[in-house]
């Protein structure tokens, strides 16, 4: 997968619906359709791989994950999750195996909110969002969303995006952890017990464009002001919560010349945490202490939301589920919280999910160091095989 988007280094970049994400796409869909599953796509570009089950009528089990990926990022983020989905449908294939629920392997797109807002194929897909309203973002380039949805889908039809609750018995994503607890604990393989919240804003910050050589008591510098303001973000977020986590990774300076005061100066505010408490203070503080730097140096301020998710706990029947297998299978497990955000927690508003965690080497994420071995994802592959073959018997442990 990673010869789609490749980097010159390492490092894989595969934004969504770009000419590598729908290479990808396209590579897997051959893969999905010569082991006979039978392929949709939705109105947001979500992707299905379907392998009918006995009875047909009954809720869906789904496991997947997402393509798309951040720029010069990693070859494992999203895709190792695909890769061992897709094995565990070839294995029940080979093995002939009838399940009694048909089984989807889900694709979900636009995960990573790089190109666009974050989570949009799960969105739609749970009702956070409504598809006209994902439809009008637009990407740095001022390509809409439903631009992009349209080049992906070509003129293949395209099912109604939005699942209701009922339509999973149960979801499972598979990924690697994206942290260093596992590999420090000596872990095969980790269970999540919750997945942070995550709130995205946008924030700007507006003055008067002038020259470089304009004295300094003259001036309405946004620039200083958005300097100002993320330099004080680390301390604000260790005073409202022990486990908030603050990241601004892009700046856009407006016009942006080495000799101009910028007009403009903005940036997305990405922060996270475990408790909803935790983020609703950072995001009260930070709000305060950004109109004081704003009045104090005569600029404008703005901010506005661009996606917002709580902290989410997955089924505990799951959770248990997914530990007494791989505990079976004599690996060693531990129960993980997920710092980073995934398309599972919004599925969660529609189903019971789980989600199985491989190690990631030093902990590295989003950069094109991030590397699992295959051996640890051949574990998550026989776990998430046993966990799929027990659901599926139908009727256990309060799944239909
Ligand atoms: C998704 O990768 C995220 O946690 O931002
Ligand atoms: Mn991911
Ligand atoms: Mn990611």
């Amino acid at each position: 997968m990673s010869r789609f988007g490749r980097d010159t280094e390492e490092g894989v970049t595969r934004l969504a619906f770009s000419d590598s994400d729908i290479a990808a796409r396209e590579y897997l869909r051959k893969r999905f359709e010569s082991l006979d599953l039978i392929v949709t796509v939705d109105q947001i570009g979500n992707l299905f791989a379907r392998r009918n089950g006995r009875n047909n009528k009954l809720a869906v089990l789904g496991i997947g994950s997402h393509t798309d990926s951040v720029p010069n990022g990693g070859k494992f983020d999203g895709v190792a999750g695909i890769a061992v989905a897709l094995e565990v449908l070839r294995i029940l294939n080979e093995r002939k195996y009838e399940s009694n629920q048909p089984i989807e392997l889900v694709v979900l797109a636009a995960e990573e909110g790089s190109r666009f807002p974050i989570f949009l194929g799960s969105k739609v897909m749970t009702g956070l969002m409504s598809l006209e309203d994902a439809y009008r973002f637009e990407d740095a380039n001022g390509t809409s969303v439903k631009e992009a949805v349209t080049k992906t889908l070509g003129s293949e039809h395209a099912e109604s995006a939005r699942k209701p609750v009922g339509y999973f018995t149960a979801w499972i994503e598979p990924h690697v952890e994206q942290g260093s607890v596992l590999e420090q604990h000596g872990c095969n393989l980790g269970i999540v017990t919750k997945i942070v919240g995550i709130q995205q804003l946008h924030v700007a910050f507006g003055g008067g464009s002038g020259h470089a050589g304009t004295p300094m008591n003259l001036r309405r510098d946004p620039m200083v002001a958005a300097a100002t303001l993320i330099a004080e973000l680390p301390r604000i977020a260790s005073r409202v919560s022990s486990h908030l986590v603050v990241t601004v990774g892009a700046l856009k300076v407006t016009p942006g010349a080495s000799n101009v005061i910028p007009r403009i100066a903005e940036f997305v505010m990405d922060f996270r945490d475990f408790e909803l408490d935790g983020m609703e203070r950072f995001r009260r503080v930070m709000n305060q202490r950004a109109s004081e730097i704003a009045e104090n140096l005569n600029v404008s301020y703005s901010i506005r939301e661009i996606s917002k998710s709580s902290p989410t706990p997955m089924d505990e029947t799951l959770i248990d589920l997914i530990e007494d297998t791989a505990n079976s299978l004599a690996l060693r497990t531990m129960r993980i919280v997920s710092r980073a955000g995934h398309d599972t927690q919004n599925i969660s508003r529609i189903a019971r999910c789980g989600m199985i965690f491989a190690p990631s080497k030093g902990g590295i994420s989003h950069a094109p160091s991030e590397f699992t071995d295959w051996r640890q994802l051949t574990d998550v592959t026989d776990v998430l095989l046993h966990v799929v073959q027990n659901l599926s018997i139908g009727g256990q442990l309060g799944f239909s």
